[in-house]
């Protein structure tokens, strides 16, 4: 199994977003993690459909985006023509996941569902089938830079059991206080991919911070 890592831009200079994806493409990073809000599900706000747009305009890396909106079937369309490659939303956020699953399916993205810290997994319980990855929160949605939830690894051990039991085929995704210091445990859980902003674009030089948590993650990649 090989860990992907995705450079979150949320850290990022927001007044040169172009800069810091030329950096996760250097740093050799296989998705960059956008970062939705809408003010309502979780109280910041930070871009729209027209960024991702501007965004893939300028990169050949896959956009992972994570929506932290609210009723997310009612925008999602947008972005998928936006040009999004992944798309995950939260099973918090609506009455809705399997439309949602299914509209960013057959809109060509790799669907995704996200659950906050406090959000048992058994909230997929009906979903694995519809599921091309989950994603587990270890901080609570909203913020960079916030302290990772210990507990998180043993969810991410849950919810492997249950990949392997049902469809065998989702992705486990991590996202919140990811560093050099979680990498391996988390990989040795189950996790597949690593998202990180404070510890890619909160250090001096992004490239490296990507290869320093790829060579942490490696550590925990069974063999
Ligand atoms: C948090 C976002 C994360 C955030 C992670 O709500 O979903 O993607 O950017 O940032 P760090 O790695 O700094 O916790
Ligand atoms: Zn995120």
């Amino acid at each position: 199994m090989s860990v992907r890592i995705a450079p979150s831009l949320l850290s990022a200079d927001f007044a040169r977003l172009a800069e810091a994806l030329a950096e996760a493409e250097e740093g050799g990073a296989d998705l960059v993690h956008v970062d939705v809000m809408d003010g309502h599900f979780v109280p910041n706000l930070t871009i729209g459909p027209p960024v991702v747009k501007a965004l893939k305009r300028v990169t050949r890396l896959l956009l992972d985006v994570h929506l932290m909106i609210e009723s997310p079937e009612k925008t999602l369309e947008n972005y998928l023509e936006a040009g999004a490659d992944w798309i995950s939303v939260h099973v918090e956020a609506t009455r809705h996941l399997q439309r949602c699953l299914d509209m960013i399916r057959r809109g060509g993205a790799r669907a995704g569902a996200a659950l906050n810290p406090g959000t048992p997994v058994s909230a997929l319980a009906a979903s694995w089938g519809d599921l091309d990855f989950a994603l587990v929160m270890s901080v609570n949605p909203g913020w960079g830079g916030q302290k990772f939830l210990t507990s998180s690894v043993g969810k991410v051990r849950r919810v492997r059991e249950h990949v392997l039991a049902q469809s065998g085929r989702a992705a486990i995704e991590v996202d919140g206080g990811v560093d050099a210091s979680n990498a391996a445990e988390l990989v040795e859980a189950g996790a597949e991919i690593l998202v990180a902003g404070t510890a890619i674009y909160g250090q001096e030089d992004p490239a490296a911070a990507i290869e320093k948590l790829r060579a942490a993650a490696r550590g925990g990649v069974r063999v």
